[in-house]
């Protein structure tokens, strides 16, 4: 419809474009004319910018512009006609009678109001102690409360009507109610809630109205969400969700999630450029709005097969507006919410920064650490960084150090040395490792059989017949036949040895639960390695036999016999090897 140009004219007169637009924006004077942070796209130094003289704005940032009522238009999303209602009725003035239907304004305005009241209603459920398992089940996510409150979460409780009566409490009919989709309607046409027993995520708009709701179950039951469906003030494929916080945060590029829960998870986390969809694939309307505010979009799908698929499908209607896609590879997890809180917010920064394997996080970490802006930063990071190269593998150390030395300038001949100096350090560490592993092996055994150490020879002999024993009871009568437990000179060996003789005469099984209750759990364990070790023997029976010989010389050595009262007899067995 078309308005004669004088209620025009008056109308621009009566909304001064500085104050109207005032009413938005922090405006500064600079001598003639007004400066302010552009609404309508996300800056950190105002180009926006509005004439008092020409009564027009302009922003250099996003090139938006026009007069008073083009202004209201793109604020208020309204069409031109609604604009100048907005603007008459600010003003005072009667719209020129034409039979100008404003109900339909009227009736989005409706809606607005009924939703914020709805949010209103969800949030003082959450907090109300009837509802604890819902505040709980966030508690559970790791969301904070100030997080709860910075997105206005909610709670719709158990009750096919709670919501219905509090909003008619609030002379809200249950036909508006439905219209706004908060009610649904029998068969029967009785009016009932739409969400029950769900936690409530408000959708607001990006200029903070609250359009709809998505409503999860707190359990595994299913739907998993129901959300909104359209209304007259939302179009679930035009709507980005956190759009009205991340607007702000625009210069390193949008975080595009898949759920809300992702978005809210990540915020708190302080990425408050993570948007998403409201469960739909992204389409070129959200591809367009996403372009007014950055070319950059980080792509985090989860990581499942439709994650997969949606990627390409939004590398493709991304690019149709000129905006850059970078896709996360989220491992470990299925979502970023659960990367979050399995791995950390560092983590996830490293992630979005590039760093996807372990070595780039290390590397990752490590530059962090040091100003690699003075030569003295550098040197350490690089120094910092050839210590990680060293333990990675060759191929991934080959790549990494071009890397590093394009990325630092420093050659990667010298990187390399360096990295190996390390790689040197590492072996000798590992050396020494084992080693000190060994010896503490041997300590167990020491503290057991404690006269190993005195009778270091003997002990071995000893602990070989006992393994040959073990594993062959069959050479029982060979080995009796040339020594007995008396021969022993270690009392723990002594003591297996007759257990075992003992066991094996009686026709008693050898394994090793045979000698549960005569030994402690150590001593257990040092037989079971003798075990082991004699069942390698290639040659038990000859191995047995040369260590009987050996123990019997060093118990020859030990005794000091009397061999001046020993008859000839006793004096040749001395030596006798059988
Ligand atoms: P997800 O299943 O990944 O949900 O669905 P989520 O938000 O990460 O929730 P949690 O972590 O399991 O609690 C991603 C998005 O798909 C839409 C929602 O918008 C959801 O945020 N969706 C999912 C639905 O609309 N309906 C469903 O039944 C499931
Ligand atoms: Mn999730």
């Amino acid at each position: 419809m078309a308005f004669n140009e004088t209620f025009l004219e008056e109308l621009r007169a009566r909304n001064d474009i500085t104050e109207v637009i005032g009413g938005y924006v922090n405006l500064k004077r600079a001598g003639r004319l007004y400066k302010g942070l552009c609404p309508f796209h996300g800056e950190k130094t105002p180009s926006f910018t509005v004439y008092p003289d020409t009564q027009s704005f302009y922003c250099f940032g996003c090139s938006a512009g026009g007069d008073v009522v083009s202004f209201i238009r793109k604020i208020e999303n309204l069409d031109y006609v609604e604009a100048v209602k907005l603007l008459a009725d600010r003003s005072g003035m009667v719209m020129p009678d034409s039979g100008y239907d404003d109900s339909m304004l009227k009736t989005r305005n409706r809606v607005y109001e009924m939703n914020k009241e709805a949010a209103h209603f969800y949030f003082s459920q959450l907090i109300d102690e009837k509802n604890r398992h819902a505040l709980q089940y966030y508690f559970n996510r790791g969301y904070t409360f100030d997080t709860i409150k910075h997105f206005g979460l909610g709670y719709a409780p158990d009750s096919w009507d709670a919501l219905k009566k509090y909003m008619n409490e609030k002379h809200y009919s249950n036909e508006e109610l439905y219209k706004a989709n908060l009610l649904r309607k029998s068969s029967k046409g009785t009016f009932y809630d739409n969400f029950r027993n769900r936690v409530i995520t408000p959708i607001i708009d990006i200029r903070g109205r609250v359009v709809g709701f998505g409503g999860r179950v707190l359990d595994d039951s299913k739907p998993k969400y129901i959300n909104t469906s359209d209304t007259l003030v939302y179009k679930k494929t035009n709507q980005l969700f956190a759009m009205n916080f991340a607007k702000n945060h625009a210069e390193k590029g949008f975080i595009l999630c898949e759920g809300y829960m992702d978005v809210i998870a990540l915020h708190q986390a302080g990425f408050e450029n993570a948007i998403a969809t409201c469960g739909t694939a992204i389409t070129p309307e959200m591809a367009r709005t996403v372009s007014k505010y950055t070319d950059t979009v980080i792509l985090s799908q989860d990581a499942d097969e439709a994650g997969r698929k949606a990627v390409n499908k939004s590398i493709e209607i991304f690019s149709q507006v000129g905006i850059k896609v970078r896709v996360l590879n989220i491992k470990g997890a299925k979502d970023p919410d659960e990367f979050i809180q399995k791995f950390g917010a560092d983590r996830f920064k490293a992630l979005i920064e590039g760093a996807e394997t372990d070595t780039e996080y290390k590397l990752f970490l490590a530059k962090q650490k040091y100003d690699t802006d003075t030569s003295a930063g550098l040197a350490d990071y690089v120094t910092e960084a050839a210590k990680i190269l060293a333990e990675a593998d060759n191929v991934k150390r080959d790549i990494y150090a071009s890397k590093l030395a394009e990325e630092t300038k420093v050659a990667k001949s010298a990187i390399l040395s360096e990295s190996r100096r390390f790689q040197k350090q590492n072996e000798k560490k590992k050396i020494k490792q084992t080693n000190r592993q060994v010896m503490s092996m041997q300590n167990d055994a020491d503290k057991i059989n404690p006269q190993k150490r005195q009778y270091k020879s003997a002990a071995i002999a000893e602990e070989r017949i006992i393994a040959v024993l073990i594993n062959h009871p069959d050479l029982i009568r060979t080995i009796s036949a040339n020594i007995s437990e008396e021969d022993f000179v270690t009392v723990f060996n002594k003591h297996i040895f007759k257990a075992l003789c003992e066991h094996i005469n009686q026709g008693k099984s050898l394994n090793m639960s045979a000698f549960g209750e005569e030994l402690t759990p150590e001593e257990h364990g040092v037989l079971a390695g003798l075990e082991a070790r004699g069942r390698t023997l290639t040659n038990p029976k000859m191995e047995c036999l040369e260590s009987i010989t050996t123990l019997k010389e060093e118990k020859l050595k030990l005794i000091k016999p009397d061999l001046e009262n020993m008859s000839d007899e006793e004096f040749r067995n001395l030596f006798s090897n059988n």
